[in-house]
């Protein structure tokens, strides 16, 4: 269990209309801590990582990396946002589990927890699948805008309220690309 994440907040000066916020150096500093927390809780054991696309794919992949035990990937597809920055409170599944999960030891992995909603909802589906334990690591959480609590096993980094892009995250679809964490401005 990772009990204190670090609290950040944006430097000053604007790249291309982006803020930034968190380095590559400190995001793969964290990753290296979150896998590592993962390998000593789930000694022992193997593990189902279900990455929440597209968001998290870059995340996934790193975190996947950082724990040192045999590890399943499977990808689930959700859309939560339409084109614009904020949640419609509908998540939509374009992609389902390929394979079961029943009886696994599943960790969901998210990129960012911002309203909870889509976490909640997925965690309930996921629930109907019976694995025999089901966590959530997420990258990042928005506190701020929080309507749904959610148990966040493994997390990150808290976030001010801002809109933020890179490393997975998009802002209709860009940016996804960017090797550091930025604030759209
Ligand atoms: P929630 O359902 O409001 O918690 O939103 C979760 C999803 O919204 C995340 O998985 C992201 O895909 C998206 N999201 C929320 N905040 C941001 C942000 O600041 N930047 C990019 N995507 C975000
Ligand atoms: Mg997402």
């Amino acid at each position: 269990m990772v009990r204190s994440e670090p609290k950040i907040r944006a430097a000053s000066e604007v790249v291309d209309g982006i803020l930034p916020l968190l380095t590559s150096e400190a995001i793969a500093a964290r990753v290296r801590e979150l896998g590592a927390s993962i390998t000593h809780d789930y000694e022992g054991r193997s593990i189902v990582l279900v990455c929440i696309l597209k968001g998290s794919f870059i995340f996934a992949a790193d975190l996947a990396r950082a724990i040192a035990l045999p590890v399943r990937i499977e990808f689930l597809g959700v859309r939560s946002y339409g084109q614009g920055t904020t949640s419609s409170g509908v998540v939509q599944i374009t992609q389902d589990l390929a394979n079961p999960i029943e009886g696994e030891e599943v960790l969901l992995v998210e990129d960012i927890v911002d309203t909870g909603l889509t976490v909640a909802h997925l965690l309930e589906l996921l629930r109907t699948r019976l694995p025999r334990t089901l966590k959530v690591c997420a990258l990042l959480h928005k506190p701020a805008r929080l309507c749904t609590p959610v148990p966040i096993e493994y997390l990150g980094f808290t976030i001010e309220d801002r809109f933020v892009v890179g490393y997975g995250l998009d802002r209709a679809e860009a940016y996804r690309n960017l090797p550091y964490i930025g604030i759209l401005e």
